[in-house]
Order: structure tokens, then sequence, then C-alpha cells
């Protein structure tokens, strides 16, 4: 309460002062400082620079004073910085910079002579704050990096850009913007959409074709008659006024003059739509909106996201989820929508329609390019698509059927196009599931059990298995008894004696150390893991689940041969893996792997974690997908280790942990949340290792030669959305088209949002080249 009304009366002080002494420049000197509530006002008291609330804090910027406290910020200085708090500070420092001091941070740079250091500033009448050299030229100033909006007198240069903020009370970069392309056409995009024509939705038209690409170079400038026009760089002609491509607001004030009384401006708003708007300075001051690109907030391509779609009512713009999908928060509903039910699986090429239906809806049309599209009828259509596992969503239009896989993004209406949509009926997947027991394969007497490689998996086995099931069983219990028998205690020693009483150490992981072993006489390798800081599992539990991840059997998965329990002690064999980790590989090795070989490993390593998450009889969550939990064994094949024990080191599976498992750098957003964990963990972890195994570095890598580049997820998105992908392997041959390929898949594994992350099995069809892969977003935008 009482810093509302500090505000109040410094406005209003900051007002009557702006009568009683119009127009006379201020200068800010070099060595003044300024804190919350005070601000450097324009000669008029117009516009102010200095701290304006936003959030629980402040941020920096220039606004419009309005009426009371309602001001109208124009300009934001890092914008993507976190609100800093009242006790922050602006310094004009002797040596011309302005910076922002804070109490936690170090110093931030808010600007600095571009052209030579700066002796005065002035919060100019235009709205404009302007550093001034000692010879009274402008060495930096707000205009020439506009954020959501430019004022009368203002340009956006060609190439430049306007993006919205992300709410009405915080000024970040939001979800839209708004570009001046160098090829003379205005454009309007949802953010980090890739800008490709099919995402603009609305532009100019007026981009050219001449032989000389420099005559269609424009800028656009907002003049003080609020016209918008596309200035010829060549010849600064206006050449196309942007007010006659722009919807009239049938507001009074459209006629477009100046009485000195009038500002003007004009914003990308927080729904995308770019509007001119004028402020009077009269008695009454209003605020007008005169023009806009769009009548709609629906007419945004984006404004509802990913599996939803939008309507119109007056001039409420609502969003709503597809069938089978829910908000992923219904607190923020433009956020878009997830599925309330799981994928079928769909092995061995077998249909899976019997999990799904069919659900229709008239007149509704998406963006992004089908993986399929021939002509059939619309009954076919449906079919065809509840048939095919690879289909989440068909489009009828005339007679034209396309299919599509989740997620659907710019839905809208459209007369004439039918969607089909698969509804499951299989309920979401339990956070952490409990492996079922069917097999049994046990001893009276046993302490120990022991899974030994006799259990070959091939196609004749599982024959064999069936016939000889009986047979196999007395095997076991007569060399589990034989081992009795020679004196030994139990296979605790057996491994001990195998292991050479632990001798030769490969490795320790999270949960202890691995030690080489050999079996059978010497003939086979094993490597045995022996558990340590285990929390407390009933005896029964731990086997149930060593049976389990016993059966699993894929080529991509590290075998584990058998493993004992006996009291604390608890020991793991797995087949041995020659040839290391995929860590030594990628960063230690002094040739890298080439990019064929990288392709290999990648998609190795996305099998095995499919089979782990869809595959085996009961999903297996792994929780620590890193390069040091990928081996290679001796024909160089990725297999995944580790898998199925991440709930020994959980403290409570019924509830949502938020200690943090996993690896740093790999570990998903939501782990350090309180939502529940599921196999898009994974995902999120196979996202960065892919980006590892594109570039043959860490994620995190200190020592990187730029510091945008110490990042590789966030470095690999930029290189990504400026189209420069050779930057993330230079000097090297690649093939460009996989190269794209696979960093796609990479930046929508890390999504931070979990539901826009693909499952696995589509990120596998997706490396395949079987589907088509939508532009990824990025992986941290902000969201409304
Ligand atoms: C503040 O200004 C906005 C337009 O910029 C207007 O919509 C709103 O009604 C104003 N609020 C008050 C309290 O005057
Ligand atoms: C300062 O404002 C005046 C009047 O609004 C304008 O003519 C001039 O161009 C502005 N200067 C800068 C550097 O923006
Ligand atoms: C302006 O500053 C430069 C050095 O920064 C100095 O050489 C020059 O003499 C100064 N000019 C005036 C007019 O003070
Ligand atoms: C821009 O100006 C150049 C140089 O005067 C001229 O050749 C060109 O045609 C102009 N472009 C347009 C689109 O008018
Ligand atoms: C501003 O632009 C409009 C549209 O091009 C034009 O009609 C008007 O004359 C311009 N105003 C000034 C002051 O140049
Ligand atoms: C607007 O202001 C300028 C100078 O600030 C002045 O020359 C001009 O006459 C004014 N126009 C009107 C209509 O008041
Ligand atoms: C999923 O959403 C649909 C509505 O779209 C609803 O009818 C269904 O009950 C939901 N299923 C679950 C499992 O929540
Ligand atoms: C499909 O719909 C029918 C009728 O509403 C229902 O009985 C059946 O369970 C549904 N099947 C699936 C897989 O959702
Ligand atoms: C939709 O179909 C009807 C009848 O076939 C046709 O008259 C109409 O023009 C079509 N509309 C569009 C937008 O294609």
């Amino acid at each position: 309460m009482a810093s509302i009304s500090i505000v109040f009366l410094v406005l209003s002080i900051t007002f009557v002062a702006g009568r009683a002494q119009p127009n006379e420049p201020s200068r800010v000197r070099l060595g003044t400082s300024l804190t919350y509530p005070t601000s450097w006002p324009s000669p008029s008291h117009r516009f102010a620079f200095g701290f304006y609330p936003q959030g629980s804090g402040f941020a920096v910027g220039i606004w419009l004073v309005g009426m009371d406290t309602n001001i109208t910020v124009v300009w934001t200085a890092n914008r993507d910085d976190p609100p800093v708090t009242s006790k922050a500070s602006l310094d004009f420092t002797k040596d011309g910079k302005l910076v922002l001091r804070t109490e936690q941070g170090p110093e931030q740079v808010i600007a600095s002579g571009a052209k030579g250091p700066a002796s005065y500033a002035v919060m100019n009448d235009s709205g404009n704050f302007v550093l001034y050299k000692n010879d009274s030229k402008i060495t930096w100033q707000s205009f020439d990096s506009p954020t959501d909006t430019i004022l009368q007198g203002q340009t956006l240069v060609a190439g430049a850009e306007l993006a919205s903020s992300l709410n009405e009370g915080d000024h970040s970069t939001g979800r839209f913007h708004l570009r001046m392309q160098t090829d003379g056409n205005l454009v309007s995009y949802p953010g980090n959409s890739g800008d490709a024509v099919s995402d603009a939705y609305w532009n100019t038209g007026t981009s050219g074709s001449g032989n000389n690409p420099h005559d269609f170079r424009f800028d656009l400038y907002l003049n003080s008659t609020g016209g918008l026009n596309l200035v010829n760089q060549s010849n600064s002609a206006t050449v196309f006024i942007v007010n006659n491509f722009l919807i009239s607001s049938g507001e009074s004030n459209v006629n477009l003059n100046n009485d000195n009384n009038t500002i003007y401006r004009a914003t990308l708003d927080v729904d995308g739509i770019f509007r001119l708007y004028s402020h009077t300075y009269d008695e009454n001051r209003n605020v007008y909106l005169l023009l806009s690109t769009l009548r709609y907030s629906c007419d945004v391509y984006g404004f509802c996201g990913f599996n939803s779609f939008c309507t119109q009512n007056a001039d409420q713009s609502n969003c709503h989820c597809l069938p089978g999908h829910d908000f992923v928060d219904p607190n923020r509903r433009t956020l878009g929508c997830e599925r309330n039910f799981s994928e079928a699986g769909c092995t061995g090429g077998k249909g899976n329609a019997a999990f799904y239906n069919i659900s229709t809806m008239e007149n509704m049309v998406w963006g992004d390019i089908p993986y399929f599209d021939e002509i059939m009828s619309k009954e076919d259509c449906k079919s065809s698509c509840l048939e095919d596992c690879n289909c989440d969503a068909a489009l009828f239009y005339g007679n034209s059927c396309q299919k599509q896989k989740f997620p659907l993004r710019y839905l809208r209406t459209s007369s004439n196009h039918t969607a089909f949509l698969k509804v499951g009926s299989i309920p979401k997947k339990p956070r952490l599931p409990v492996a079922s027991d069917t097999v049994v394969i046990t001893s009276k007497t046993a302490m120990v059990q022991i899974v030994l490689e006799t259990l070959g998996f091939t196609v004749f086995s599982c024959v064999a298995l069936a016939i000889f099931g009986r047979f196999i069983f007395k095997i076991r219990v007569l060399r589990y008894q034989r081992l009795l028998k020679n004196g030994n205690l139990g296979l605790p020693e057996e491994l001990k004696r195998a292991t050479n009483s632990f001798k030769e150490e490969l490795g320790k992981g999270s949960f202890g150390a691995v030690y080489k072993g050999t079996l059978n006489q010497g003939k086979k390798l094993v490597a045995v893991k022996r558990l340590e800081k285990l929390v407390e599992e009933g005896e029964r539990e731990f086997r149930a689940e060593m049976r389990a991840i016993g059966r699993t059997h894929h080529r991509n998965l590290v075998r584990l041969l058998g493993f004992c329990a006996e009291d604390s002690k608890r020991l793991l064999v797995y087949e041995y893996m020659s040839n290391g980790s995929l860590a030594d590989l990628l960063f230690g090795a002094i040739l890298r792997p080439d990019w064929t070989e990288r392709l290999r490993i990648a998609l190795d390593v996305a099998r095995g974690i499919l089979y782990l998450h869809e595959e085996c009889e009961a999903p297996i969550i792994h929780c620590d997908i890193k390069p040091q939990n990928i081996l290679m064994d001796d024909c160089w094949n990725a297999k995944i280790s580790d898998f199925g024990l991440a709930k020994f080191l959980m403290p409570d599976q019924t509830r949502t942990f938020t200690g943090a498992r996993g690896t740093r750098g790999y570990v998903a957003p939501e782990w350090h949340k309180n939502i529940p964990i599921s196999v898009k963990a994974d995902v999120y972890s196979y996202g960065i290792v892919l980006l590892e195994i594109v570039c043959c570095r860490k994620n995190i890598d200190l020592n990187a030669s730029a510091a945008e580049e110490i990042v590789l997820s966030s470095w690999a998105y930029k290189c990504f959305a400026a189209r420069d992908l050779y930057k993330l392997v230079i000097g090297e041959e690649v093939d460009i088209m996989s190269l794209e390929k696979m960093v796609k898949v990479g930046l929508w594994c890390i999504q931070e949002e979990p539901a826009l992350r693909p499952s696995m099995k589509s990120a596998v069809l997706m490396l395949e080249g079987i589907t088509e892969i939508p532009v990824p977003p990025c992986p941290t935008t902000p969201s409304m």
C-alpha cells in the first residue's frame, strides 16, 4: 500500500513539473544515478526512463506517462533478465556507460557508446533515450534496438524485428515476432517457429523479385502523423503505405494528423497482432486503437498452443483441447494440450486399431506437412489412419487424405476440411511402473538366483523354452545344487572368485563399483556390479525387479546375465563390454567416430530406450541416460546399461520425488519441479545425448571458444534458428540433411514442456526418416 501511494505521489509531481517548464532538454550527466521510484523524464514529461514495476520486482525501461499510475511501456532494457529488487540502482558511470547494479549479481551494462564514449545522455521527447559523445554526436540510442514497439519517428530497419511481450505485466520476449525482412516483406510469425512461409500469419506481400535485391530492401518507418511506411533504402522514398494493409478499428480518431498533442505508437501486442495506437495529450488523455493487422487473436498462428484450437466469441478468444487431450496447464490455456491417453505399441508391423477410436471434427485444418498424402474416399481415409500406427490424425479435403503425427499446431477453422483424430483408450502410463512377475525361476532353498546365459534368446529358444521349459528348470536347479555341494556358500562366493576377489575395477557408477570377472572356467568375460548405497528394499521386490531386467532382451541393451541377493550383498552380473563407454568414444578419443558411425550409434541408443519404454513387459524408465551409461560392445554396437535400477536409489516410489536423480546436464527440468516423472524424462536426456553425438562434445563445456557455445543445447538451437548448422560440426565431413534431422529431433526431445517432447517411438521414426520432422520451437520458449 505504501509503495503504491509513493508511486502516485512521484508521478503527480512529475506531471505538474512537466507543465511548469516544458521542452527544456535536460542532460543526464556522468556520475548520476537513479533508483526506484525516481526517473529521468523527457522535457515534456510524456516519456520517462528508469525503473518500472514488473512482476514481483522492477525492470529498466522507457514508458509513456499516462493518467495516475497507468504507464505504457515502450522499451525494456535486457528484457529477458529477471526483475530486480527496489534496491537496484542505475548508474551513468564516469566512463560513459549506463550500468545496472543489483545486490545479487554482477553489474550489467544497459547501454554503452557504440561509436565512442558517451559524455551525457538525454531522455528525448520522441521517446528515444540517447547517449551523446562530447561532440554531440549520437553514440547509442534506444531507438536502435526496439523491443515490441516503434514510436513516431522510429525506424525498424531491414533485417530487424519486433518481438511481442510475454503478457501485459511482463515485458520479456513473448510468443510472436514481426520481421522487416531483407526481401522487402513485413511478416508476422510465431516465435521460434523457424519462420517458414507456412508459419507466417500476416504479411504485406511486398517482397521483391527484381534483379537488384537491394532495390527491395525497405525500412519500416512510423511518421509523425501515424503513417506506417516502407521506405526504399536505396533512395529513401516512401514506397508502400502499410496502413493500407491494416484493418481499421473504426475509432473516431482515425484522421491521421498531429497537432503536437498526439503520440503514435505501433506495438506487436502480446497476442501477436501488430496494432497502431494514438495517445492524446489534451485535457483528457485517451488511448485510441486505430489500425491492426488482424481482427481476432484466433487468426494468429500459434495463439493456442499445440493440440488445441481457438474459438472466437465477440472479442473473446478461447483455446480448447482436441478430443483426448487435456491442458498442459489449465491456468494458462494458450500453452497447449497434451494427450490424456497412452500410445499403443506398434511392434511387428501390426496395427493397433483395437486401442483407438476416431473422433471426427468438421471444418478444422492445421499446419505442417503431412507424412502421407494420397487420394482416397472419406471413409477410407478414416480407416487408413485408424489402421496406421504412425498416424495420429488425418485431414480429409476434396478427395485427398493427409496423415499426420502429433503434435498438431496452427489449428483453425476452414470449411470443407474434415479432421479425424485418433483417441486412445489406454490410460496414461503410471509414473514408475512395477514389473509384473510372470516367469519364476527359483528353487526352494535358494537365496541366490541366476539367470545364466544358457537362456539364449534366439527365435528357437522361444520354442525351445515352451517345449523344454521343465527340462531347463531342472538343469538350473541341478547346477545350483552342484555349486552348493562343491562347498560354495552361494553365488557371492562364486563371484568373488570369478572376479579374483573384486580385484580389477572397471569403473564406479552411481550404484557402486564394477569389476571385471570370468565365468565358465575363464571362457566368458563378465562385468560384476556390486550395488552399494541402496535403499532398503525387500528381497522379494529386488528379485522381481531383477528378473524383469533379466528378461529384457534387445541388441541395444546390456544383458543382465545373473544376480544374487543375500543379506546386504547385491551383485549383478552383466555381459562384458570391451570397448568402453560412449563418453570415451565421443569426448576422449583422438579420432572422432565418423558421421555415419555417429548416426548409427544415435539410432542404436534410441532403439534401446524405445524398447525399455514400450516394448518390454512393463515399461522401464531409465532415469539416467548419459554417454557414460551407454557401452560399446566388440562390434561397436551401443548398448544401454544400468536400466531398471533407478527405483532402488529412490527414497519413496509412491511420492513425487523432487530430489534430483540422474546426472547434471542430462536431467529433464521436471526433476526440479514438483511434477511427475514419466518416460519423457528419458526422452529429454536422450535429446542431450543426441546433440552430444552430433557435436562430439559435452553438453556443458566451460572451455568453449565463446560464451554462447558453453551450453550445447542452447547453442544448437541458436545455430538452428540462424540456419548455421554447419557451425556445430566445423571442419568435418557431414551429410547436411542428416545433420539437420538429428539436430531437429534433438531439439524436440529437449523441450522444457514434457508434453511437447516426442515419444521415443516418434523419435526413432523421425531419425529413420519415416516421418516428417516439424520445425522445433525453442526448447525453453517462455509461454504466456
Ligand atoms: C491504462 O491504460 C490502458 C491502455 O494503455 C487502458 O486500457 C486501461 O484502461 C488504463 N487503466 C486505467 C486504470 O486507467
Ligand atoms: C528528439 O526529439 C525531437 C522532437 O521530438 C526530434 O525532432 C528529434 O529527432 C529527437 N532526436 C532523437 C535523437 O531522437
Ligand atoms: C572529446 O573527447 C576526446 C577523447 O575522448 C578528446 O580527444 C576531445 O578533445 C574531446 N572534445 C571536446 C570538444 O571536448
Ligand atoms: C528503390 O530505389 C532504387 C534506386 O533509386 C530503385 O532503382 C528501385 O526501383 C526502388 N525500389 C522500389 C521497389 O521502388
Ligand atoms: C505520413 O505517412 C502518410 C502515409 O504515407 C502520409 O500520407 C503522410 O503525409 C505522412 N506524414 C508526414 C508528416 O510525412
Ligand atoms: C508543434 O511543435 C513545433 C515545435 O515544437 C512547432 O514548430 C509547431 O508549430 C507546433 N505545431 C502545432 C500545431 O502546435
Ligand atoms: C480424456 O479426455 C476426454 C475428453 O477429451 C475425456 O472424455 C476422457 O475421459 C479423458 N480420459 C482420461 C483418461 O482422462
Ligand atoms: C470406442 O467407442 C465405443 C463406443 O463409444 C466404445 O465402446 C469403445 O470402448 C471405444 N474403444 C476405444 C478403444 O476407445
Ligand atoms: C465447400 O464445398 C461447397 C460444396 O461442395 C462449395 O460450394 C464451397 O465453395 C466450398 N468451400 C470452399 C471454401 O472451398
